[in-house]
């Protein structure tokens, strides 16, 4: 069978994406264009996992399976079963791709978004280390975008939730593994904390996403008039009320595309060892927002 110009034969090295709901996932275009431009005999499909995803890994591996990603909610409960796991995953405490280790008989466990999204930042030229980052947000996307941030050498980050006490844990946490980073934590209703300096602000919470496209987490002009860079990790909609009142405010502003792309590239790259191309990256771009109706 000839699709889109990969043979599936038996051969074919299959991946996939498990976790529950899998149904609106981007990342089959992502793999599935990468494999058709290099011309790889792998083909990536999605797997709903509802339940029980230490026994979808282990039949995976049993089924010979090359790699997963793994999404939302099992990030983290699979990680128990892998024969590894990356130290920045590990730190992060959740994994989103499985590279299969044969001599090993399991999977090794890699997190792949925040290399993503520091990709994305890289790739506008936004920097991170010496620099303040405030963050809004304390869920598990949050924590990790603190976690990287620190650990590339942010001077200075602020972490603001609706929930304060989430915050004081992120900071707490990371403060003990990166010493050197300054971490303050705050609310998103009191902003009279905030740095003298214009910073780097990242839209870690699920306030915007589509359908609740008129929300952003915080509506104050006067915050948003601090902002030199705006990062938002939502991708739909494409521009956000964030990332709006982030440009009304004279900044610049980013959707999360990128790093979900980038994301995908780099699992691309730990399961094929090799490193994808900028050419590669932008046809995967223009499929997706294709796929996004863009
Ligand atoms: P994820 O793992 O994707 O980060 P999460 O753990 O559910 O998801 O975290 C969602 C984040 O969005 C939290 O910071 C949440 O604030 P709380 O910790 O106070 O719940 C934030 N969030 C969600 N809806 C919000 C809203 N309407 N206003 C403000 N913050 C909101």
């Amino acid at each position: 069978m000839n699709i889109d110009g990969l043979n599936i034969d038996g051969h074919t090295r299959i991946f996939g994406l498990i976790g529950n709901p899998v149904g609106h996932t981007m990342s089959p275009v992502i793999h599935n264009t990468l494999a058709s431009y290099y011309g790889h005999n792998l083909i990536y499909g999605a797997f709903p996992v509802a339940d029980d995803p230490v026994k979808a890994v282990e039949g995976a591996y049993a089924l010979g399976i090359c790699g997963l990603n793994v999404t939302v909610p099992h990030k983290s409960a699979v990680i128990p079963t892998l024969v590894e796991t990356d130290d920045f995953a590990f730190k992060i405490g959740a994994v989103n791709t499985l590279v299969r280790v044969d001599e090993k008989k399991g999977y090794k466990g890699y997190n792949t978004d925040m290399p993503g999204l520091y990709r994305a930042l890289q790739q506008e030229n936004i920097g991170i280390a010496g620099e303040t980052v405030v963050i809004l947000g304390a869920g598990g996307a949050a924590r990790a975008v603190a976690m990287m941030t620190a650990s590339k050498g942010a001077a200075r980050v602020l972490v603001l939730n609706r929930t304060v006490s989430k915050a004081e844990a992120i900071v707490r946490e990371i403060t003990a593994l990166y010493p050197d980073c300054r971490m303050y934590a705050g609310s998103i209703y009191d902003l009279s904390n905030l740095p003298d300096e214009k910073f780097l602000c990242i839209q870690a919470t699920s306030t915007g996403m589509s359908p609740h496209v008129e929300q952003a987490v915080i509506e104050n002009s006067a915050f948003y008039e601090r902002i030199h860079t705006g990062f938002d990790l939502v991708y739909n909609p494409y521009d956000t009320k964030f990332m709006r009142l982030v440009r009304q405010a004279g900044g610049r502003a980013y959707n999360g595309l990128n790093m979900l792309l980038y994301q995908g590239v780099i699992a691309y790259e730990l399961w094929n060892n090799m490193k994808v191309d900028e050419d590669a990256v932008s046809l995967v771009r223009r499929r997706l927002k294709e796929e996004m109706g863009l």
